[in-house]
């Protein structure tokens, strides 16, 4: 496996033929792998991505404490079938005088982005100067982030990017909770206590199943089961997997999302449902 360091590494390796890209942040884990296997199946080739991008923390977020474990990362990604890793500087990405940005207007205002003012503009512009360096056929998101996911979606689109984004299911620990790099933050009882954000879907998606399509009532049912779990809610929503616009009946593809604290760590997790409705 190549360890690329530099721009100028990356083009001279890149060279013709398909490309499979999981840009990350470190910390990788059983759902970074799931991205990497999907993209070394589609691709003749795949590379990984490590950045802990600062644009996209706030100030009072965890960019200094995001957990760092190279070592281990460059070994999922070779046991996970990726050919090369590139792990940019700061100063590489961001160069003194840095002032160009991506904003897809509006869908980055939402969920996420209330509580993450900024957020989705820091993904959106290294995303896009990632792609310009790497030009890839593919590239591969968890499902985790379904906001992130959409919004790139829409920014591939209006940009005319010739990349195709594959968007891969939510990874899970036996007991439900999500695959998430920030999991290692929790202590034991947070770590119990962190499996509500899964049970709680769960529980709407039962309602929705058992025939409920009344937005506020699912709702009700989102918050009821956090609160018993969470130590202070974020957000939860019900709202169109397209526009992320809140709905008040479940008639088509609905996005229930929900961020709650366990302890000081922020956790996310989300279903879809009515996908076939
Ligand atoms: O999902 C992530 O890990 C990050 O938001 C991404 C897409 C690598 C951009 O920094």
């Amino acid at each position: 496996m190549h360890i690329l360091n530099t721009v100028e590494e990356v083009r001279a390796w890149r060279g013709d033929g398909n490309l499979g890209f999981v840009p990350t942040m470190g910390a990788l884990h059983e759902g970074h792998a799931s991205l990497i296997r999907a993209s070394a199946a589609d691709n003749e080739r795949t590379v990984v991505s490590i950045f802990v991008n600062p644009t996209q923390f706030g100030p009072n977020e965890d960019l200094d404490k995001y957990p760092r474990t190279l070592d281990a990362d460059f070994k999922l990604c070779e046991a996970a079938g990726a050919d090369a890793v590139f792990t940019p500087d700061r100063a590489m990405i961001y160069r003194p005088g840095f002032c160009t940005w991506v904003e897809v207007e509006g869908l980055g205002d939402r969920l996420c982005g209330a509580s993450r003012p900024g957020h989705f503009r820091g993904v959106t512009t290294v995303v896009s100067k990632l792609f310009n360096i790497v030009r890839p056929t593919r590239a591969y998101f968890g499902q985790k982030d379904a906001q992130q996911a959409l919004i790139l979606k829409r920014m591939t689109a209006d940009l005319n990017l010739p990349i195709k984004l594959v968007i891969c299911p939510i990874i899970r620990e036996p007991d439900g909770l999500a695959m998430s790099s920030r999991n290692r933050y929790l202590s034991e009882d947070e770590r119990k206590r962190a499996v509500g954000l899964s049970k709680a879907l769960g529980e709407v998606q039962k309602l929705f199943e058992s025939g409920t399509r009344t937005a506020g009532v699912l709702h009700g049912q989102l918050v009821t089961v956090l609160d018993d779990y969470a130590d202070k809610l974020d957000y939860a929503e019900v709202v169109s997997a397209e526009t992320l616009e809140p709905v008040l009946e479940v008639n088509g593809p609905t996005l229930v999302a929900a961020a709650a604290f366990f302890g000081s760590t922020r956790l996310i997790d989300n279903v879809i449902l009515g996908l076939r409705a």
